[in-house]
């Protein structure tokens, strides 16, 4: 039972992926929680860092491939609010794989018109690193390709909790009549403000939810899970996802949209 819930890399094989790829039936918004890393690690008898560490070549490919097939936008889940409960090792190897991360890619990404963006409190991240994030989203700010959003010290219950006091704040003012609270205002209040909705959602390593990541914007996401740990993912099954994306019937509620 549980077995169909994860993609087979057997199905349809003897055609290449890219080849049955819809180029105008594409996700405007994929999400993805990058899972799996220090498994990848462990499996191989290395240190749950070397999984980071590989996990950051997977989403450069990632990245590329989104950059070659005009996915407009690509969320990825890099460091949750609860990640603080990790070895103090692990969470400082991590931010200086975000700092090293930026400083080896922010020309690529300019010459590839990627806009990154920050999503999360990044506000509260130590030492230099909100300063180099910031510097980052400015220096890409004019692009106007793919908009790359990496989630940093983030946690979608606490994007609502923000939202709903910024809105609270706005009625108690009076700025804001309770009448005119509406979905608009929700996103308008959410670090995804003028994004579109998470159309596809992707989770590597076998867990099946959603781990506080994109709780709003993912209401009518398709989900697709994969077992291969994050470094393991390529853009082949990355392909195969949207793939399969392309085959669902999405009702958003309503009755069949074939
Ligand atoms: C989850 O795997 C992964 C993370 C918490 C970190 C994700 C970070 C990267 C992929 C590094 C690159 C990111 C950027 C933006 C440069 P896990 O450690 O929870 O794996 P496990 O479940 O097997 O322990």
């Amino acid at each position: 039972m549980l077995k169909k819930i994860f993609s087979s890399k057997k199905e349809k094989r003897d055609i290449s992926i890219d080849k049955q790829l819809d180029l105008n039936k594409l996700p405007q918004h994929v999400g993805i929680i990058m899972d799996g890393n220090g498994r990848w690690a462990t499996g191989k008898g290395l240190i749950r860092t070397s999984g980071h560490k590989a996990g950051v070549k997977t989403l450069k490919k990632i990245l590329k491939t989104c950059i070659k097939y005009n996915i407009p936008i690509l969320t990825v889940y890099a460091f949750s609010t609860e990640n603080w409960k990790r070895p103090m090792t692990e969470v400082n190897f991590l931010m200086n794989l975000f700092s090293s991360f930026l400083a080896e890619q922010i020309d690529e990404m300019c010459e590839d018109n990627v806009r990154i963006h920050f999503i999360g409190r990044v506000d509260e991240l130590p030492g230099n690193l909100p300063n180099e994030l910031h510097a980052a989203e400015e220096r890409t700010k004019n692009n106007t390709g793919v908009r790359f959003n990496v989630a940093v010290n983030y946690g979608g219950r606490d994007e609502i909790v923000t939202a709903v006091k910024n809105i609270a704040s706005e009625v108690q003012s009076g700025d804001l009549s309770i009448d005119k609270i509406d979905d608009k205002v929700i996103d308008d209040n959410l670090y995804t403000k003028d994004l579109p909705p998470v159309d596809l959602m992707i989770r590597t390593s076998g867990d099946i939810r959603l781990s506080n990541f994109l709780l709003w914007q993912a209401a009518y996401a398709e989900f697709w899970f994969t077992k291969t740990n994050w470094p393991d993912f390529s853009s082949e099954e990355f392909l195969q996802a949207i793939v399969d994306f392309q085959k669902r019937d999405r009702r958003f509620g309503g009755l069949s949209s074939k």
